[in-house]
């Protein structure tokens, strides 16, 4: 995994909410790769963030202070999929990933994703396995590997999520196509060096940035790490 070019993703679920833009220019200036933009339904899971009004308010302060764009990551944690999927592309999402259970046509939502201008990924929850990718690996790209049970920031690693990320890995080196492997939950600065040599190749943290008064210092921390991988 020498050449891999690592992304770090913090989940601004952990930001502070009543300032959210200057949060997301503050962790971009500090070194994020991408932000990360947990949406949740409370019915696929227990819990209620924010919509595509709040991914349009953002959009513009995802930049770096030269100005360059940043990309949005959506997590969609909703059910079902197809209809907020547009909204957010609408929005300025730059990757849409959504759970495959949450979707009754997993294809269609796939195609809807991409005919709407965004890349697409697959989400797995930590109990499911990665069947599906049998039948959309070629259309995707990126897999999104959930290492907690989706809902709520700051829970604990769970670490058969590893054995999956290296399943996930697997099955990309054998499409030969450039998928994105991207992991969820729990990553810290002591754990990301695992998550990497498993196979993963992009990060998502929320209560291990945002939950720290320096976010520089953690990202600048789990690339060292990253860079022993
Ligand atoms: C959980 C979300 C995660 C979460 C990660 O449902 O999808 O993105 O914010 O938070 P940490 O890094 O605190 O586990
Ligand atoms: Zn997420």
């Amino acid at each position: 995994m020498s050449n891999t070019t690592y992304r770090i993703a913090p989940s601004i679920l952990s930001a502070d909410f009543a300032r959210l833009g200057e949060e997301v220019r503050q962790v971009i200036a500090d070194g994020a790769d991408w932000i990360h933009f947990d949406v949740m339904d409370n019915h696929y899971v227990p819990n209620l963030t924010f919509g595509p009004m709040v991914c349009q308010a953002l959009k513009p302060h995802a930049v770096t202070p030269s100005g360059q764009a940043v990309p949005i990551d959506v997590h969609l944690m909703v059910q079902p999929v197809d209809a907020l999927a547009e909204l957010f592309a609408q929005a300025g999402a730059d990757l849409i990933s959504f759970h495959p259970d949450a979707s009754t046509h997993v294809h269609r939502s796939v195609q809807a994703i991409k005919a709407a201008g965004c890349q697409v990924g697959v989400t797995f929850n930590p109990a499911e396995p990665l069947d599906v990718l049998d039948w959309v690996i070629d259309d995707i790209d990126l897999i999104l590997i959930m290492s907690v049970n989706p809902g709520f920031g700051g829970q604990s690693f769970i670490d058969s999520a590893l054995r999956k990320i290296e399943q996930a890995r697997k099955r990309i080196e054998a499409s030969g196509k450039d998928i994105r492997l991207e992991v969820d939950g729990g990553v810290k600065v002591d754990n990301i060096a695992r998550v990497a040599a498993a196979g993963a190749d992009t990060f998502v943290a929320g209560s291990a940035i945002f939950g720290k008064p320096d976010y520089k210092a953690v990202i600048g921390a789990m690339r060292a790490e990253l860079a022993k991988v």
